[in-house]
């Protein structure tokens, strides 16, 4: 019996979390799984109306569960900030979700905006540092408010963050067994301390990996890259800040917010999986955005289960979506609504 709590969120998230448990529940049905969930109303409304976001109280709770669901978080009335690092941070790191997975994967039928470039091009997956670098939150301000101000924020890497982190990327590339190729990203030619380190564990890490290729990137090369040469790479590793740039990049080259999706790992604990897209309050309540992404963020967590032939299933169906019956994966374009994009899902899955 697996347990998942559900955190629909702001905006648009409570619709497409919907999606995302509709498909839970018919794989569910067709691959004989057992599950449970349990509703939080985490996000900005709660917040209007009790000032709280995440109360400590339900950090135990949360552990309790082998996944948690998330829609999204942001809404118009909270001032930037206080709902992601209340909400979203806050679980990441109470719950040391220290891997930040996002696969960039080009799903056939999908437009991409890279001339030339299709499915057997763009399929590789991104490894991103979670609880560290400028995410820390260390640093502070000095004369706050005078003409004088200075403010530091602090990029903070420990050798067993940078450590955990490789090691599950080297890990993680293994068992793909694609390319066996590793990328690191960095900015060992400016960010002398942190990508120093970084490096140093890398190439001593490589060492126990005979089998897998490595190298190195600069983060605004890899830029350049992901739009040139997407096809060169595998498994790219990289810190908590450069992780967030690259893979809004990796989710245009995909096709967009529409369809990308990320977990947020903790292997030996509970991980969260949600759509990479924000709470986009225009399209509230309009039936109009994708809930591809949340599908896929659902596709993730049964994976991540091991439930690979319910995950595999759930990854044909949105497949089959993708070519068969949408006319574009952006919110209000598609020519189908939220709910029939859904329903689509959980058909073909009976299908099979
Ligand atoms: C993401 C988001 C978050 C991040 C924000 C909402 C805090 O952009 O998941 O990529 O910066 O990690
Ligand atoms: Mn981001």
């Amino acid at each position: 019996m697996y347990k998942v709590a559900v955190i629909p969120g702001d905006g648009t998230g409570p619709e497409v979390v919907r999606e995302g448990l509709k498909v839970l529940e018919a794989v569910a049905d067709s691959e004989g799984l057992d599950y449970q969930d349990k509703m939080y109303d985490f996000g900005g409304d709660r917040y209007l109306a009790s000032g709280e976001t995440l109360p400590d109280e339900y950090l135990d709770e949360l552990r309790s569960f082998d996944a948690i669901y998330l829609g999204a978080i942001g809404h118009p009335e909270v001032e930037p900030g206080i709902l992601e690092t209340g909400i979203l941070l806050k679980i990441r790191f109470a719950l040391d979700q220290y891997i930040n997975l996002r696969p960039v994967k080009l799903y056939p039928g999908v437009d991409t905006p890279l001339k030339d470039k299709g499915p057997s091009d763009i399929d590789f997956v991104v490894v991103r540092e979670n609880t560290e670098g400028l995410y820390a939150g260390t640093g502070g301000f000095l004369r706050k408010g005078t003409a004088d101000e200075v403010a530091v924020q602090e990029s903070v890497n420990t050798r067993k963050g940078v450590e955990r982190c490789l090691r599950y990327a080297f890990e993680y590339c293994r068992r793909r067994d694609r390319e066996k190729n590793l990328t690191l990203c960095g900015k060992t030619n400016v960010l002398t301390y942190a990508w120093n380190l970084w490096e140093r564990a890398f190439y001593e890490m490589a060492e126990d990996y005979p089998d897998i290729k490595t190298d190195y990137a600069h983060v605004d090369a890899i830029c350049m890259w992901f739009v040139k040469n997407p096809e060169w790479f595998d498994v790219v590793v990289t810190d908590n800040m450069f992780g967030d740039i690259i893979t809004d990049l990796g989710a245009m080259i995909q096709g967009g917010m529409g369809i990308a999706a990320g977990g947020n790992i903790n292997p030996e604990g509970t991980s969260m999986f949600e759509p990479i897209g924000g709470s986009a309050p225009k399209y509230t309540g309009k039936d109009v955005i994708n809930p591809l992404a949340a599908i896929c963020a659902m596709q993730m967590m049964l994976d991540n289960f091991g439930e690979k032939k319910a995950a595999d299933k759930v990854e044909r169906a949105v497949i089959r979506v993708c070519s068969e019956d949408l006319e574009s994966l952006s919110a209000g374009q598609m020519g189908k609504s939220t709910s029939e994009v859904g329903d689509l899902v959980v058909k073909y899955i009976q299908e099979e």
